[in-house]
């Protein structure tokens, strides 16, 4: 036996718990992994409510390392003993133990420790595949201005660093001021307070009435009108997250209207659909955080017991950076 996070039902923080779960033997293409650390994302947060719908019981969680205990059929670039990280569906890392499909599972380099593995997977694919392949039409160049909201959470503090590495001027968003600090302090090139100033106009302002190539929004409802004002024409709108809630419907007659823009809505998982590109996109992490050109902030640590209040804290805009369950 042992120990997973289980829902019964969607609802809040409170419907998350601790149960004993019987733990098999991997089949083919699939690994058993014994977790060290476990990554804690937003998007855990929409499998608990349901705003992405799970089939019940479950146990939710995107992202962990661990050590491989057993392999299966036709699994061929990992084995036992191996130390590795993942960021990959079904969800289920909220555990001590799990079987899992193999192909999302990537050996960790040795100079990267459990707890970044588990911190930085899911969160850091996100940021390569943002940066690197989410592109607006006439690509991106050092010296170009890119919007990012929420810079100084999980994906954002990644996020900054790597565009500073890349020669980009990130802008990013937060919800304080301690927060833009922080931003500012990663990599960003300028950092606006969301909630207390009108992020359009000071982007505006910081280029010289341009405006952006590419918005990267993943909070949704509550920037994605002001975002579109702060593309400049033919720039991308590139949506990838709802943390404020969904986008409601739009009239694509208003991207017209602001300059012939382009819109895309980007999930990790389309991007990582094969091990092939997992793994590039992978080592392309791995190398960026070796350099030490993005540091992964682990600012909060919940024992796997707490993960209501880690849960929380994430919804009520208390985290910054990244944040592991701890077994
Ligand atoms: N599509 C994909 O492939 C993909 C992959 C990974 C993550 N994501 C998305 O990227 C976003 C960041 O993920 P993360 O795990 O790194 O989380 P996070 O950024 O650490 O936490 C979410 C942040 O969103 C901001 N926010 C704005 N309005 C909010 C609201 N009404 N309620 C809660 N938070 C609000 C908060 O920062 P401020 O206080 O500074 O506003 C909060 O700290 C999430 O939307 C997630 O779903 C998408």
């Amino acid at each position: 036996m042992s120990l997973a996070v289980q829902i019964r039902q969607h609802g809040g923080p409170e419907e998350l718990h601790l149960a004993d779960v019987t733990v098999g033997e991997p089949g083919p293409g699939e690994i058993r992994i014994r977790h060290h650390a476990i990554g804690l994302n937003y998007i855990d947060v929409y499998h608990r409510t349901g705003l992405y719908p799970l089939s019940m019981p479950a146990t939710i969680g995107m992202e962990a390392a661990g050590v491989v205990e057993a392999v299966g059929e036709g699994v061929t670039h990992l084995k036992v003993g191996d130390r590795a990280a993942y960021a990959s569906q079904p969800p289920g890392s909220y555990c001590e133990l799990r079987v899992m499909p193999a192909k999302c599972v990537c050996k960790l380099p040795d100079a990267i420790s459990f707890e970044t593995g588990a911190a930085m997977m899911l969160k850091g694919l996100t940021a390569q595949y943002l940066l690197k392949k989410t592109l607006p039409v006439q690509g991106l160049v050092a010296g170009d201005h890119v919007l990012f909201h929420a810079a100084a959470g999980g994906v954002g503090l990644i996020a900054s660093q790597w565009a500073k590495a890349l020669g980009l001027k990130l802008i990013g968003t937060a919800g304080t001021d301690a927060k833009c600090q922080l931003a500012l302090a990663n990599g960003a090139a300028h950092a606006i307070n969301y909630n207390t100033e009108d992020f359009a106009a000071r982007v505006k302002e910081i280029t010289g009435g341009q405006g952006v190539k590419v918005v990267y929004d993943s909070v949704g409802k509550d920037t994605w009108d002001k975002s579109l004002e702060c593309l400049r024409p033919f720039g991308l709108m590139a949506s990838f997250g709802n943390a404020s809630g969904p986008v409601p419907p739009f009239a694509p007659g208003a991207l017209g209207a602001k300059g012939s823009l382009y819109v895309t809505r980007q999930t990790l998982f389309t991007h990582i659909a094969t091990r092939e590109s997992t793994q590039a996109m992978a080592d392309d992490l791995f190398a960026v955080v070796a350099s030490g050109q993005v540091k992964i902030h682990i600012d909060q640590r919940y024992p796997l017991a707490q993960v209501q209040q880690a849960h929380r804290d994430l919804e009520a805009r208390k985290t910054t950076g990244c944040t592991i369950l701890t077994l």
